[in-house]
Parts: structure tokens; sequence; C-alpha cells
């Protein structure tokens, strides 16, 4: 996927409810653009409205900073048509959010929706854990999913 319609790249995480998968997504690209010298857009939505205005899952925000990335000022928000266009690309973290957000996307948008693990080679198709109902566990494994996806993009943003 390409970015288009928006000057400087801009790089939209979408899960379920925007305060596990998606924010720990967005804090694992933003270091990783930092890291690399990217100059992008960053944000994380869900498809979801139920946490809106929350900040991350505890266990989310204990798992950035084990990392040592603070997203306890995230606040959770609910996909809305606006981020069609101001988002070149969107990744969703599972294929029922990519399913979902497919259906919420204007007929004529311009951003690339695709599915995160889609960017490694090896796990394309397959879903970030959904570590809502899990342990810390879960939250680590997605963690590491999100990191090594954020490395693939950086590399073929820098491509
Ligand atoms: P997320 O996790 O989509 O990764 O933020 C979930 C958060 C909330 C719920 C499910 C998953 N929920 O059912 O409220």
């Amino acid at each position: 996927m390409e970015g288009n319609a928006v000057s400087q790249p801009s790089v939209l995480f979408v899960c379920l409810g925007n305060i596990c998968r998606s924010p720990l997504a967005e804090a694992a690209f933003r270091a990783e653009a930092v890291k690399a010298g990217l100059a992008v857009t960053i944000d994380s939505a869900g498809t979801g409205s139920w946490h809106a205005g929350n900040p991350p899952d505890p266990r989310a925000q204990a798992t950035a900073l084990e990392h040592g990335i603070d997203i306890s000022r995230y606040r959770a928000r609910q996909v809305v048509e606006e981020d069609f266009t101001r988002f070149g690309q969107i990744y969703a973290l599972d294929s029922q959010n990519l399913q979902d957000l497919k259906r919420m996307a204007p007929r004529r948008t311009l951003a690339r929706v695709g599915l995160l693990m889609d960017l490694v080679p090896g796990r394309e198709g397959q879903a970030v854990i959904d570590p809502y109902y899990g342990d810390e566990h879960d939250f680590a494994e997605a963690w590491e999913d999100v990191s090594q996806a954020a490395r693939h993009l950086v590399a073929k943003m820098l491509r």
C-alpha cells in the first residue's frame, strides 16, 4: 500500500475498542518511525465506540511501559468517515475489523485499507491476538506482533 491524498504519509491502526491492540500498534510504529527519522502522522481508533474517551487498558499501558513507551495519555476514539481522507494507510489488527472498516469506508475513499499482519512475511492473513480477555502473556504476544509489523512498515515506507 502507498500513501496518497495527503502530503505527509499517514497511518491509522484500527482494532475493536482502541484500548488494547491498536494503541500498542500506534506506540510501536511511532517508536520505529522516530528511530528511522521518518516523518509520519500516526493515530489509532476502534471500530466500536464503547471505550471512547478512555485511556488504554492498564495492561496495555504496562506492556508499552516495559518497552519504555508511555501511552497513558492516549484516548480511545471510534473510527470516523474523515479518517478515510485524513489517512493514506489504514491497518486493521484482525480480519473482522478489516471487514467492518471496509463496510464503513466511503465509496470513493483514497485510503488504502489492509490487514496489519499482511506486512509480515509468513504471517499474511493472521490476526494480532486480542488480549482483552487474556492475561499479560497475551499482551506481550500482541506487542511482539505489532512491533514486528511496525518494523516491516517502516522498512516499506523507506523503500
Ligand atoms: P482492543 O481490545 O480491540 O484490542 O482494544 C478489546 C477491547 C474491548 C473489548 C474487546 C476487545 N470489549 O469487548 O469491550
